[in-house]
């Protein structure tokens, strides 16, 4: 079946090149203890790539407002102009703090959907549940308490609670939460960042993960909602604010009613593209690695497309002495 839709085939393939540009540029400053630093490589190489993208990208999901972050800024445009108008969501380095550490799971992220499609969350956080895919739809819910959730989640997958693994950020806002799943006779899988690949592991059953909880970031929540589309999965989110800036946030961004549950498709709809190459290693991708001779550099991206489903893992080899953009 040929898909037809504003995201031309084509873009699968371009955008591995923006992941892949700045995962590598954010690499060369994985375990350097500058969380700022690694970012700053990120976003500007990633900047970069898009520059020579034939899109007018606009970017909905960014690196913050546009007084607070000098690129990849919610509502820089980004693209030669020249092309299709497309929202972009994207986080060139997911897990600051992972990636100056030398930690598990740092990613670079973009997700694109055909304009209008992508939730303008702002950032602030966000309640999230999800599940990975062939679960009955609704199968759990936000006003669900943690255990009905955790029971009705191994119901359907026919296996008893003690299985189930509910991956959670470890954070003192979750003491709540983590006791309840443990008091149900569930497990608890507690990471210290990195909430998109926390809720991607619930698609792929090597990790184990049962079901993602807890509070992240809201443009984290879009962008893992954008790769449930492509996947298969479930992501349920509900936005939360600490104070009336926060709340003007929001408002600032068209959004009226604060208590509202966004499911998957409210927050990524229509035709949806992702990408994520590994900054380090971890459950989802392999990261950056340089060769023996110290030539080349290898990357593991992984670009997934909802309207033909298909999901590709994509290993390159860059060489080192030819600058990328
Ligand atoms: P950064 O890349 O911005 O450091 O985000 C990492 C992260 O762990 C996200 O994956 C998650 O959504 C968010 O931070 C959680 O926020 P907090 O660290 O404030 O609990």
């Amino acid at each position: 079946m040929a898909v037809n839709s504003t995201l031309d085939r084509v873009f699968v393939l371009e955008l591995v090149r923006v992941t892949e540009a700045a995962a590598i540029a954010a690499a060369k400053l994985v375990g350097m203890g500058d969380e700022k630093a690694a970012d700053a490589a990120a976003v500007e190489s990633m900047r970069n790539e898009f520059n020579d993208l034939d899109i007018k990208g606009r970017i909905v999901i960014g690196e913050g407002e546009r007084d607070e972050a000098p690129m990849l800024y919610i509502g820089e445009e980004v693209g030669t102009g020249n092309g299709p108008e497309i929202d972009i969501a994207l986080d060139p380095l997911e897990g600051t703090t992972i990636a100056a550490k030398a930690m598990q799971n740092s990613l670079a992220v973009v997700a694109l959907a055909e304009k209008g499609n992508l939730l303008n969350a702002p950032d602030v956080y966000m309640d999230k549940i999800a599940v990975g895919p062939g679960l009955p739809e609704g199968v759990v819910d936000l006003d669900n308490s943690v255990a009905d959730n955790v029971k009705a989640v191994a119901k359907a997958k026919n296996r008893p609670v003690s299985d189930m693994l509910v991956c959670v950020l470890d954070r003192p806002r979750h003491e709540q939460i983590i006791k309840e799943v443990r008091e149900c006779g569930a497990r608890v899988k507690l990471i210290g960042d990195g909430d998109v690949a926390g809720v991607i592991d619930t698609t792929n059953p090597k990790t184990s993960v049962d079901i993602y909880m807890g509070s992240g970031g809201a443009p984290e929540g879009v962008l893992a909602a954008a790769a449930l589309r492509c996947i298969g999965g479930q992501i349920q989110g509900r936005l939360t604010f600490r104070n009336d800036t926060e709340r003007g946030r929001a408002n600032k961004w068209g959004i009226t009613d604060l208590d509202r549950k966004y499911s998957t498709e409210e927050m990524a709809s229509g035709d949806v593209i992702f990408a994520a190459t590994g900054v380090t290693d971890g459950t989802l991708l392999h990261g950056v690695h340089t060769s023996e001779d110290g030539k080349r550099y290898t990357t593991e991206t992984i670009v997934m497309r909802s309207a033909s489903k298909t999901v590709r893992r994509i290993q390159t080899e860059h060489d080192r002495a030819i600058k990328l953009s």
